[in-house]
């Protein structure tokens, strides 16, 4: 693989000088002082109109056409082979869920103008008015919330990164025609929805200082997130598994709170999103069930060594340049809504374990049912964790915070 700028420019640089060869005038005319010649002073005797690109590609043995360089790149010094092998077997499925399950593209699909304000209507003003009215109904602390969960959806190009770096599921050349590729893509269309309709949302609701949101998206971006998936697909589906209902929930809940103050249009833009996240979150979890059935013991090694660091939020590394424990503050505004609980955490565990039916599993090694012992027990000591957590939560006092979202009122 060509790993590094470096190592493509030491092939190209040894080429260079065996395409001399290739530069007949070049050659017959200087042989015996080219020798003395260093590279680069070579790489200026090479004429470009003379060496055919497939007399380079015979000088390097790479074809540079897109897709032989998409194979070879993507072919090539795998961390983890089985894994990629294991993931390569099943992605007809993935081309199928592509096409026909998940992803709806285009004209058929929701986009976010549907449920916003046509502002190119005579009546943009009255439909402004009435998002406006319902949003004056919903209290801040819920916009703090919707602000936060708005923030981690706008950090989709850190996502789509990290996706790109699980092994055997990336895109190589930004077209790549693969299923893995196609899925990548397809997922992140479907992802750039969410931060899009949310924000538009909260500008027109006119509750909520832009500009500081803005600055917050643009600091979560440059800090990045690191799941823990070391570029293994295992892991990342494992992690996109928890991830996606995680944020199913919260959109959810967020969606249900606002109904019930009054604003019915954001319900239905929070259960439109949620409905996306279910989607994503089947597909993730069935790409899982496909690894179970291939290498069992691979993915519960997996699963237990990521189940014994804290699964990593998206947005942890979120900052507005003033609060220094913005997510925290964000989080348990999110928790004492009853948004997205310690419980939840322990839900969704219990979920995965059940989902997957772990416990079920047999022919394992050693090794595997060890972690598969380890795994079933996960829900229940994290359910206990997380009511000791919430019930200590509601004897302290709860301490209203500024955030620079709503214009440093307090929530
Ligand atoms: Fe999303
Ligand atoms: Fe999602």
């Amino acid at each position: 693989m060509l790993t590094s700028k470096g190592t493509l420019s030491a092939v190209l640089a040894a080429s260079v000088g065996s395409a001399a060869a290739f530069n007949s005038q070049s050659f017959s005319s200087s042989t015996s002082s080219s020798r003395s010649l260093s590279l680069s002073q070579l790489g200026a005797t090479v004429d470009p109109t003379v060496v055919t690109k497939k007399e380079y590609q015979d000088i390097c043995g790479v074809e540079f056409d897109d897709s032989t360089l998409a194979n070879r790149l993507a072919k090539t010094a795998y961390l983890y082979p089985k894994h990629v092998e294991v993931i390569d077997d099943f992605a007809p499925l993935v081309d199928k869920m592509v096409d026909e399950i998940l992803l709806e593209t285009g004209d058929k699909s929701w986009q976010p103008q549907d449920f916003l304000p046509d502002l190119s209507r005579d009546d943009w003003i009255e439909q402004t008015k009435d998002l406006r009215e319902a949003a004056a109904g919903v209290p801040d602390e819920l916009f703090v919330v919707l602000v936060g969960d708005m923030v981690t959806e706008e950090a989709l190009p850190t996502y789509q990164t990290l996706l790109n770096t699980f092994e055997g599921c990336d895109d190589p050349i930004g077209t790549t025609d693969s299923a893995w590729a196609r899925w990548s893509r397809g997922w992140t269309s479907e992802e750039n929805r969410h931060g899009d309709l949310l924000h538009k949302y909260l500008y027109l609701s006119g509750k909520t200082d832009m500009r500081a949101i803005e600055v917050t998206i643009q600091h979560l971006i440059t800090s990045g997130f690191n799941p823990g998936a070391r570029k293994d697909p295992y892991r990342g589906f494992l992690y996109t598994s928890f991830q996606e209902r995680a944020t199913k929930i919260s959109h959810g809940n967020v969606g249900k709170l606002a109904k019930s103050y009054g604003a019915s249009d954001l319900q239905r833009i929070c259960a439109k999103i949620a409905g996306d996240e279910g989607r994503h979150e089947k597909a993730y979890q069935s790409f899982c069930t496909e690894i179970l059935k291939r290498d069992p013991d691979g993915l519960l090694m997996e699963f237990g060594d990521l189940m014994r660091g804290q699964i990593v939020m998206p947005a942890e590394l979120m900052t507005d340049g003033k609060d220094a424990h913005l997510y925290e503050n964000f989080s348990s505004v999110a928790q004492r809504l009853g948004v997205y609980t310690a419980l939840d955490y322990a839900d969704i565990i219990e979920h995965l374990v059940n989902h997957w039916k772990i416990g079920d599993l047999t022919g394992l090694s050693s090794e595997g049912e060890k972690e598969q012992e380890y795994i079933c027990r996960l829900p229940q000591r994290y359910r206990k964790l997380a009511e000791r957590s919430m019930n200590k939560k509601k004897e302290e006092e709860t301490v209203a915070q500024s955030f620079s979202w709503i214009f440093d009122r307090k929530a």
